[in-house]
């Protein structure tokens, strides 16, 4: 095997795996280098794919106990966790192998090992004691981020877990206490409290989902309230530490400084993620970085070196795999001379609790902040047909459209399957529809769907089912 290529990739997550098939489809010769024994990254392996298994399989096992019977269905479930978590990894595993027959289709050379950067054009990587160097006209940085840590908090993976702990608990736990009511939080406690946890957040800010429309998070975490999760608010954990038989977390009131203690079984800590760089060797090759620690790039996803691009997480922006896509494919055809863009302010944003949230475009706060007159129309899914006969009328969709040109600014849906209702929000956006074209395109009947139209309506109070 020769050691050049036209491009090299570091990283096989869902931003370098994306861009190395890109290269590939416009011609490149491509090497990808992936420390991990699988590709895919975060994303496929303690991400994305793993918390939807559990996600999915937990909602089943919910929905089992507490709503079949409604339908005159009649079962006993119970679980049976390492058969879960057996699932859960042939899930993963289904999805790696997934891109190992992409790699062998489009011909990209795999090579396994941590790659450090030498030089423009040149990357050692080691893998135990081998050491090879493998030279390309590009090299695209694609390495993603890791969990961000809490001085005080100790991470073991055992008791006191990070996210990736948090896909793989060998049995529920009576309790678990989560610090952060985010993304990762709001996802993973919604998993252990179907199966039977008592789950308490966390959550430095007065509100959970700080960046999502204020009105769906309170509306969210009054639904999870009822389903059992508790939140704690505008409280900081200062520390947590090791008792005989549980963990003591101190905690601090954000405003008065009120100190309080809790125990926990387990405390899983999701703050948030930082751009993973370690061992890239930036420092020796004089790489940029901004002061957020990511990799400084411009436009065209070049960083501060010729040759030297860099995608996804390890850059500003949302930290999220579609988002990393994007940029994969975006920074692939600008090195091959075509041109590639990302509409960063059309990237969907979905949590996959019960009901899921899903969001495109500004939030009501977004708007208010940049002083823009704003016309809102709801629609709650109790009066969507379809939504009544699955008994999932829980939530709305809001839509913002603008006061004097009626163009959509934003979508915001509380309910169930918002992650794929989405969709049809996301190329309103990009096509830069208004409210009434939305309004005037024929829904099918039944479907959820028919709720986005009706919202659109219902900016000018046109509703018909309201
Ligand atoms: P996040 O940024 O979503 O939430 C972190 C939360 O922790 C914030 O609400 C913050 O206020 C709080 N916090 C920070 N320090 C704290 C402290 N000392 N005490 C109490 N609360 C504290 O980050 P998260 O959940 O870790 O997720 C990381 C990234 O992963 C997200 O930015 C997201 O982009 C991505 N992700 C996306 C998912 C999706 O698309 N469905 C699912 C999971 C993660």
């Amino acid at each position: 095997m020769s050691n050049k290529f036209d491009s090299i990739v570091i990283g096989s997550g869902p931003g370098g795996y994306v861009c190395a098939i890109r290269l590939a489809q416009n011609g490149h010769s491509v090497a990808i280098i992936e420390k991990n024994k699988n590709f895919g990254g975060t994303c496929l392996n303690v991400g994305c794919i793993p918390s939807k298994a559990l996600l999915h399989a937990s909602h089943v096992y919910e929905q089992s106990k507490n709503e079949y019977s409604k339908m005159g269905i009649n079962v006993k479930p119970s679980i049976n966790i390492k058969e879960l978590l057996n699932y859960k990894e042939a899930m993963i595993k289904s999805n790696t192998d997934g891109i190992s027959f992409l790699f062998k289709k489009n011909k990209i050379v795999s090579i396994n090992g941590s790659a450090e950067i030498i030089s423009n054009n040149s990357v050692k990587v080691t893998n135990g004691k081998n050491i090879d160097t493998y030279t390309a006209s590009n090299i695209i940085i694609a390495t993603g981020s890791t969990h961000n840590t809490i001085p005080g908090v100790d991470i073991d993976e055992k008791h006191i877990i990070s996210s990736t702990g948090g896909l793989s608990l060998d049995k529920v736990p009576d309790n678990l206490l989560i610090i952060g009511a985010g993304y990762i939080g709001i996802e993973l406690g919604s998993v252990w409290s179907r199966l039977g946890s008592k789950v308490t957040f966390v959550e430095a800010f007065d509100k959970i989902l700080p960046n999502t429309d204020d009105e769906c998070g309170e509306y969210l975490r009054k639904l999870l309230e009822k389903r059992g999760m508790k939140f704690i608010l505008n409280t900081k954990v200062e520390s947590v530490k090791k008792e005989k038989n549980a963990l003591k977390i101190n905690l601090i009131n954000a405003t008065d400084s009120s100190k309080s203690i809790l125990t926990s079984d387990i405390v899983m800590q999701s703050v948030g993620r930082k751009p993973y760089v370690e061992g890239l060797g930036l420092d020796s090759i004089g790489l940029k970085l901004d002061k957020f620690h990511n990799i400084d790039v411009d436009k065209n996803f070049q960083t501060s070196e010729k040759n030297i691009y860099a995608i996804g997480d390890v850059i500003n922006g949302p930290m999220l795999a579609h988002k990393a896509e994007e940029e994969g494919v975006a920074v692939a055809d600008i090195i091959c001379g075509k041109y590639g863009h990302v509409n960063y302010d059309v990237i969907p944003s979905v949590i996959y609790c019960d009901p899921e949230i899903a969001s495109v475009g500004k939030t009501e706060s977004d708007l208010k902040e940049e002083k823009i007159e704003y016309k809102v129309g709801k629609f709650p899914f109790i009066a969507n047909g379809r939504a009544k006969v699955n008994n999932q009328t829980e939530g709305f969709v809001k839509i913002l459209s603008d006061a004097e040109t009626d163009k959509v600014h934003g979508i915001h849906i509380v309910g169930s399957d918002a992650g794929n209702l989405i969709g049809e929000a996301v190329l309103a956006l990009e096509f830069g529809a208004s409210s009434e074209d939305i309004a005037r395109t024929c829904h099918a009947h039944p479907t959820l769907t028919e709720s986005l139209k009706e919202a659109a309506l219902d900016v000018d109070n046109m509703a018909i089912h309201k």
